[in-house]
């Protein structure tokens, strides 16, 4: 798989510093509750929201992330983070249980039926209060087989309408990535970032 060979070969592939939107939603907050980060990888976000005192769980399907976070939680004896195997198509979210809900940068990897299903399954779960965090690529991104499963421009914004979600953050922007293991030269990925709170 795509994901075990390159987190194998780097322990930080998605970098150390934990995604901005969440980082703003911890602040606001500021009293811990549950976790939930949807194709974690290596984790960085699930060990920040561990240390903000949030109880994680953290879920992808590669094998190598997953035993990379175990190494982890072992060598800082954390007692707050659980790393689960699984495809996130399959994964059952609690309800009433999480109280953020993250998916940074996975959504494009499934099929757009999947992930419409994972983004309602979090609106219907998550309580009143909680917050959806999404980061995902567009139509604008470069010509892919993945195309279909990207967000239409504004699509995104349209699954979190009022009344039942105040959106608190929506961009969509275009960045420009200097390259990264199968696709070597710089090129430009269109992005769409969410923070939506139930209310
Ligand atoms: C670009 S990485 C982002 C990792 C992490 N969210 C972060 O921001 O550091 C995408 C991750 O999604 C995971 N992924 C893709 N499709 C998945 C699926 N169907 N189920 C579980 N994990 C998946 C990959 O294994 C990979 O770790």
């Amino acid at each position: 798989m795509y994901y075990d060979s390159v987190y194998k070969n780097d322990p930080d592939f998605c970098g150390k510093k934990p995604n901005n939107l969440l980082i703003k939603v911890a602040k606001k907050i500021n009293k811990g509750g549950n976790f939930l980060d949807l194709g974690c990888g290596q984790g960085r976000n699930s060990f920040y929201m561990a240390k903000q005192k949030f109880y994680v769980t953290a879920v992808d399907y590669s094998r190598v992330a997953i035993s990379q976070i175990e190494e982890k939680i072992t060598k800082k004896n954390l007692k707050n983070i659980e790393a689960i195997c699984k495809d996130i198509a399959k994964f059952k979210i609690e309800p009433n249980k999480f109280s953020v809900i993250g998916i940074f940068g996975t959504l494009h990897f499934l099929k757009k039926t999947e992930s419409l299903k994972i983004i309602a399954s979090a609106q219907k779960n998550i309580p009143s209060g909680g917050f959806i965090i999404i980061t995902s690529f567009t139509a604008n991104n470069p010509p892919s087989k993945r195309r279909k499963s990207h967000f239409k421009i504004g699509e995104l914004k349209k699954l979190f309408e009022a009344p039942k979600f105040k959106i608190h953050h929506y961009l969509e922007n275009t960045f420009l990535d200097s390259g990264h293991v199968g696709q070597l030269e710089p090129h430009k990925h269109g992005l769409v970032g969410i923070i939506a709170q139930k209310v």
